[in-house]
């Protein structure tokens, strides 16, 4: 495909045609994979037994899985060294031009090739870099390319990918030439009225003749139509770059908004009497800003952003980049409501942004996690150059995108140890040098990082950075009250938890009750990781803290990597055997193949301002739990539902309404404690854990034990639930539940050792005048500490819940029986949609359901096609584990399958056959390139009626598919 640079053609008769040409190097390359490999870089090396691939490639996406290996970077081959090799004609007529070759990212540590000389290669995987390949190459010949990836000391937190798994971009252009990555264009005034717009750019002279040239500079609206122009001439030296700048003021500029993703374009065109060169950026015109106490604006309004943090990979088509595949992961993301983006913790391929700036999504651009091992940087490196390096390339290649918003320096970075410069960790001096070597190249974005430790705060290390974020637990308050100047974003919220499909009943008591024996997590979404909470405690943060500017979840859609719960790296988990834990992540909100989970309807429901939301869950085929309390979630945009089973009211729920909670008798009466935290930031009195606030606590003013807290009931009492909700997991405290009548003799109810899983909810009727927790012992670094306490006679409920009131519609009691459930939405009392789930009865077929029906022949774009089993009356199966199996006619290939479960091992490249897990796959559809005609996709499975799709061809360029 030849992307070729200028819209324009020829400007005048007397000058040359644009000379620039970019083609990208997608196929026809030859990969082996192995550290043993001698001399592939020598032009003579023999590679016609090495696989042919095209790029972007990941090497380790294939598999096999090893069960046996970690799943903390996804239990895939992605360690190893890999080389390619690319045999690449030039025309003579290419003599004379510059030739440039721009990787966009090679995991990792790429060393560049050409003809058998080194030249050049980049340390970090995630980073573009250019090889100026003018010197190596032999126009008129085929010129051999060959790239060396070495993944062997990469370290990793999630799956990393392994290859050339970026686009390859061939660059060829006249000597004198726009400088790469020279042109940013700002616009310092952008009002609804008149915008000013600078246009900074260079010119390169490669010559060692001086030249004369003419500038033509043109403005286009977003609507194709040229608005400004202006003419320079210039002398350019021999070997001289020269900088050229110009300013614009324009009436009633087509803002870029969230809405109205409007962009405009710069064109730029240089030429001699013999050269032609012409570069076309875009940009958008808009103002942002965080004022400290409202949050963020966005051309003169405040708009609250409703992030996600989406990892790279693409599910089943692992790291390889795939524009159309990231495309519908923004749209799915979109119907949720969503308008940002953080791009945890890489930067990301430039198609990216392109997206995003198209979809008016705002970019927290982030450039590493840590400043070591996984930021691609080995110990023997310097770290202020490396950062420094990096974050250059990293800023030029990005800075014309409107949609990005945030540089970032990193994520959750530990402060450096005092006096030990060898400490890969934040100092003020590194957060302060790396925003003024972002601020070199872009003075109109803040510069802020990723952050989880609090105790930072006190050491002074953000007094340079523009903007901090914060991960977890409101944690961006603590930061807030000490520097009330400031702005913060929640750059990590909630890290909830769930698997598609799977429901345990009773739900989880707590957050972080998994379904441990199932060795699934609950979809009823009452899971979160320990450090972190539900969405509904989010939301609630949210609406009360308007000074933060929004949140980003963690994270949009699972990714290959960090399966917490479900790995090794919690000791709880590892009396299980490494093959039983999962690959992929549980925190997604949409399944790794990109399929909603419930939280999805939940974030919809809020965020998604413009749609109906009305989503039922669980799934009604419970046969065997006749007659036995299943709860029912619904998830709507309305203010009320009512729910129906097989035509019966079960009655309306209305947000904000308190479900129905036993009576604490110990609410209101008097709480006293060993000791409590009292500083200028924290007041956290015993009675802290009596006022029926999760967000209140009781805190022991220090992080050791013995420690106690005790209620007076005033008079003897009987009850028979005791409950304590501690702030942290209760495992990690060691302690007893004490009762006396007078306070002097105490009888022991409960010993729970440190390490020992607690009890939720005590049953144990007594009567008592006092109750004591008694604190022995602590995980290092905790303090004890309770966020609420209750004495009751019925069942309690973990009032960590109570906020789903606000969010959520429950019937907790709804008594199953087969059939129908329907929900229908109000608001204000007028209807506004319904939802209906049905059981399903025995399978009779298999369905298929392609996202699309067409697909261009542009050799990239996919389509997704799910697979359901269905019923007699076209009812999904929502249990299905069937194994189905897929074939193909037609132009094109299944390039990969997959399903939503994280602790799958089946390859996703074996394209004839999946599991359904939860009644779901997905078979990933490419047209070959080139090729029209109907592609038609079979799917059979044992004892079924099969299904077949069909995929019709669409005459359109790549940009519009599919
Ligand atoms: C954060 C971290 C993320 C991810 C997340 C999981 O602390 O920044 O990269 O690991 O936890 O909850």
């Amino acid at each position: 495909m030849i992307l070729l640079a200028s819209l324009f053609g020829l400007l005048a008769s007397t000058v040359p045609a644009p000379q620039r040409e970019s083609t990208l190097l997608a196929t026809d390359w030859k990969f082996s994979r192995s550290s043993e490999i001698k001399d592939a870089s020598a032009i003579a090396f023999d590679d016609t037994a090495w696989t042919s691939v095209s790029v972007p490639h990941d090497w380790a996406i294939a598999g096999p899985f090893d069960p046996k290996a970690d799943g903390g970077s996804g239990k895939l081959p992605w360690r190893g060294v890999g080389w390619y090799r690319q045999h690449l004609v030039l025309p003579v007529t290419d003599t004379g031009k510059r030739i440039y070759l721009d990787f966009d990212g090679v995991m990792a540590s790429p060393e560049v090739y050409i003809n058998g000389q080194k030249a050049g290669g980049w340390d970090y995987g995630y980073m573009g870099f250019r090889i100026d390949a003018t010197p190596f190459v032999v126009c008129g010949t085929t010129n051999v390319i060959a790239v060396k990836a070495d993944t062997r000391y990469h370290n990793s937190r999630w799956y990393p990918g392994a290859g050339i798994y970026r686009k390859v971009t061939l660059t060829r252009c006249a000597p004198v030439h726009v400088a790469h990555q020279a042109t940013f264009v700002t616009t310092p005034i952008a009002q609804t009225d008149r915008a000013e717009i600078h246009l900074a750019t260079a010119i390169t002279n490669t010559l060692a003749t001086q030249v004369e040239l003419t500038v033509d500079i043109s403005l286009l609206d977003p609507q194709g139509k040229c608005f400004e122009k202006t003419h320079r001439t210039l002398t350019l030296p021999a070997h001289a770059c020269a900088p050229l700048a110009c300013d614009f003021t324009m009436r009633n500029p087509q803002l870029w908004d969230i809405g109205m993703p409007n962009l405009y374009r710069a064109h730029i065109a240089v030429s001699s009497k013999t050269y032609a060169d012409a570069e076309t950026v875009r940009f958008g015109i808009r103002a942002f800003s965080f004022p400290a106490d409202d949050g963020f604006h966005l051309n003169g309004r405040r708009v609250q952003l409703y992030g996600v943090n989406l990892h790279a990979d693409l599910g089943p088509l692992g790291m390889a980049f795939n524009r159309s595949a990231m495309r519908r992961e923004l749209e799915i993301l979109k119907d949720m409501g969503f308008n940002a983006l953080r791009t945890s913790h890489n930067c990301p391929a430039p198609e990216v942004l392109d997206l995003c700036d198209e979809m008016g999504i705002f970019v927290w651009n982030e450039a590493f996690d840590k400043w070591e091992g996984t930021s691609g940087r080995r110990n023997d490196q310097n770290l202020e150059d490396y950062v420094s390096r990096n974050l250059r390339q990293f800023v030029l290649r990005d800075r014309n995108h409107p949609s990005v918003f945030v540089w970032s320096i990193g994520n959750e970075i530990p402060p450096a140890k005092p006096n030990d410069p060898k400490d890969p960790g934040m100092t003020r001096s590194r957060c302060a040098a790396f925003r003024s070597v972002i601020r070199e190249y872009d003075t109109t974005r803040p510069v802020g990082n990723g952050n989880c430790f609090g105790n930072a705060i006190g050491m002074g290390i953000f007094e340079d950075l523009d903007i901090t974020g914060w991960n977890y637990g409101g944690q961006y308050a603590n930061i807030k009250r000490k520097h009330p100047d400031k702005p913060v974003l929640y750059s990590e919220s909630a890290s909830a938890l769930s698997s598609y499909g799977f429901y345990a009943v009773p739900p989880p008591q707590n957050k972080v009750d998994y379904a441990v024996n199932a060795l699934e997590v609950c979809s009823y979404d009452h899971n979160a990781a320990p450090w972190s909470d539900i969405p509904d405690l989010e939301f609630a943060r949210m609406a009360r803290d308007r000074y933060c500017g929004g949140e980003f979840v963690w994270t949009g859609f699972d990714y290959l990597g960090e399966p917490t719960p479900y790995m090794h790296y919690f000791e709880q988990m590892r009396k299980y055997p490494q093959e039983e834990m999962a690959r992929s992540s549980y925190f997604g909100i949409v399944d790794l193949c990109g399929i909603p989970k419930d939280r999805f309807y939940l974030y919809r429901s809020l965020w998604n301002t413009n749609s109906v939301t009305v989503h039922i869950l669980p799934h009604w085929n419970w046969s065997g739990h006749e007659n036995q309390k299943i709860p029912v979630y619904v998830y709507t945009s309305g203010d009320t539902a009512e729910l129906f089973l097989n035509g019966q009211s079960l009655g309306r729920r209305t947000k904000g309404q308190a479900s129905a909670k036993p009576l604490n008798l110990a609410a209101g009466k008097t709480a006293t404690a060993s000791s409590f935290e009292k500083t200028t930031a924290h007041n956290n009195p015993a009675s802290a854990a009596l006022d029926s606030s999760m967000e209140t606590r009781w805190c022991a003013s220090g992080p050791n034990a013995p420690q106690w807290w005790q209620v007076d009931l005033g008079v003897p009492t009987a009850f028979r639930y005791i409950s304590s909700t501690f702030e942290n997991d209760a495992k990690g405290y060691g302690y007893s539940i004490l009762a006396s009548d007078d306070g002097a003799t105490w009888k022991t109810l409960y010993t729970k050792k440190h390490g020992e899983k607690a009890l939720d909810i005590l049953d144990q009727p007594t009567t008592a005048r006092y109750v004591r927790i008694a604190i022995d012992a602590l995980d290092q670094g905790r303090w004890a500490s309770i966020r609420e306490f209750a004495l009751t006679l019925e069942p309690p409920t973990n009032p960590y819940y109570d906020v789903c009131d606000a969010y959520r519609l429950r019937w907790p009691d709804v008594r199953y029986h087969p059939g129908e459930l329907k929900a229908v939405a109000y608001t204000n009392g007028k209807k506004i949609g319904e939802a209906i789930v049905r059981t399903a009865g025995s399978a009779t077929a298999v369905q298929l359901t392609p996202e699309h029906t067409t697909l261009p022949a542009d050799g990239e774009s996919v389509v997704f096609v799910h697979v359901d089993v269905v019923d007699a009356h076209d009812v999904r199966d929502p249990r299905a584990t069937n194994q189905v199996h897929f074939a193909l006619s037609g132009p094109g290939q299944i390039v990969a399958v997959g399903n939503g479960n994280p602790r799958a091992t089946d390859s996703f490249a074996d394209t004839t056959q999946h599991r359904l897990y939860f009644g779901k796959a997905v078979a990933i559809v490419r047209r070959n390139a080139g090729q029209s005609g109907t592609i038609t996709l079979t799917a059979t499975a044992d004892g079924l009626r099969p299904a077949t799709a069909r995929l019709k061809s669409l005459n359109c360029s790549p940009l519009d598919a599919p």
